[in-house]
C-alpha cells in the first residue's frame, strides 16, 4: 500500500466508522485487510483501495470497515460497571420508575453480546423485583458480523471462561457441541440492531442507563464530542452513562459530568445551583471591575 493509498484508507475509515487510524497503525491495516482481499479475490491491497475509490461495491466497503473494527469484549468486563448496575443504578432506577414500571438500557457498542448478556443475567437475578416491569435492553453495533454472533448467543469455551462466573455458565448456558449457547430467555431480553454511532440515533428514544464502552477511544476528539452530546440527549434526566476505563467526557462536552464517586459513570451536567455545595466552583472576582 502506497502512502497515498493509506491516506485514502484513513479518510475512508474516518468517514465511515469514525476510526482515527494513526500512521503507526499501518501494519494493522495491512494485516486486517489482507484476508478481505483474499475473500473478494482481489490481488493486492492497492487494488482493494482502488475498488474503494470506485465506490461500486458496497459489500467490499462494509467488509473493509468491519475488518478494521476491534471487537474485543468479555462477560462482566472490568467488573465495576456491572457491580454498579446491580448495587446502585438498578435499585435507583426501580425506585425512580416505580410509577411507570419501565426500564430501558442501551449497549451502544455491544460487539458480540457479552456486555448486554451480562446485564440480562443481572436482571434475571433481580427476579421478583422486576415482576410486572417492562425491561428493554437495546444492543447496537456498527458491525453486522458481530451482531449476528450476538443474536445467536453462541460462545467458545475460551469466551465463556472470560469473566463469567462458573455457576452462571451452568445456570444460563447449554453446551452445543464445542460451544455454549445462552438461554433463550436471556436472548429474548436483548433487541439487537445494527447502528453506526456517527449517524442519528435519536429515534431509539431515551434510556435510563447507557453503556457506551471502549468505542470512543477509537475516535478523534471532535467525533467523541459529537457522539457524547448526542448520547446525553438520549439519557433520561437522572440517567446514567457508563464509559470505558480509558474514556471520559472531560474536555469533550459540557452536557455531561463525571460522577464524583464512581469512576466511569457520567450523568447530565447540572446548573451550578443544583449541585451540592462542595461541587460549586468559587466565584472569581476580576480585579478592577
Ligand atoms: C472494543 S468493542 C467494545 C465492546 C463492549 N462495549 C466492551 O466494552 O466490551 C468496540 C465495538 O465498537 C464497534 N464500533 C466501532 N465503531 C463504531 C461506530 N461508528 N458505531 C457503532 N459501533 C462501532 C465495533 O464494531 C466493536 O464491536
Amino acid at each position: 500500500m502506497t502512502e497515498l493509498e493509506f491516506e485514502y484508507l484513513r479518510n475512508f475509515l474516518k468517514q465511515r466508522s469514525g476510526l482515527a487510524l494513526t500512521a503507526e497503525k499501518r501494519y494493522l491495516a495491512e494485516s486486517r485487510l489482507t484476508p478481505v482481499c483474499r475473500r473478494f479475490g482481489i490481488a493486492s491491497l492497492g487494488d482493494l483501495i482502488g475498488s474503494l475509490k470506485l465506490a461500486q461495491n458496497g459489500a467490499i466497503e462494509r467488509a473493509v470497515v468491519e475488518a478494521m473494527t476491534t471487537n474485543e469484549t468479555f462477560f462482566f468486563r472490568d467488573r465495576i460497571p456491572f457491580d454498579l448496575f446491580r448495587d446502585t443504578l438498578l435499585p435507583e432506577a426501580l425506585a425512580r420508575n416505580a410509577g411507570r414500571r419501565r426500564l430501558r438500557i442501551w449497549c451502544a457498542a455491544a460487539s458480540t453480546g457479552q456486555e448486554p448478556y451480562s446485564l440480562a443475567m443481572l436482571l434475571q437475578e433481580a427476579g421478583p423485583r422486576l415482576a410486572g416491569w417492562q425491561v428493554e435492553i437495546v444492543a447496537t453495533d456498527l458491525s453486522t458480523e458481530v451482531i449476528e454472533k450476538a443474536k445467536l448467543g453462541l460462545y467458545s469455551h475460551f469466551e465463556v471462561q472470560r469473566g463469567l462466573p462458573v455457576q452462571w455458565l451452568i445456570k444460563y448456558f447449554t453446551q452445543v457441541g464445542e460451544q455454549w449457547q445462552i438461554a433463550p430467555s436471556l436472548r429474548a431480553m436483548v433487541d439487537y440492531r445494527q447502528l453506526n454511532l456517527l449517524h442519528s440515533f435519536a429515534s431509539l428514544g431515551q434510556f435510563d442507563v447507557i453503556y457506551c464502552r471502549n468505542v470512543l477511544i477509537y475516535f478523534d476528539a471532535p467525533t467523541k464530542s459529537d457522539v457524547l452530546a448526542r448520547l446525553a440527549a438520549q439519557l433520561t434526566p437522572e440517567g446514567a452513562l457508563l464509559l470505558g476505563a480509558a474514556e471520559t467526557v472531560i474536555g469533550l462536552t459540557d452536557r455531561l459530568n463525571p460522577h464524583p464517586k464512581h469512576r466511569g459513570l457520567y450523568g447530565h451536567a447540572r446548573p451550578a445551583a443544583a449541585r451540592p455545595a462542595e461541587m460549586v466552583p468559587p466565584l472569581r472576582v476580576a480585579a478592577g471591575v
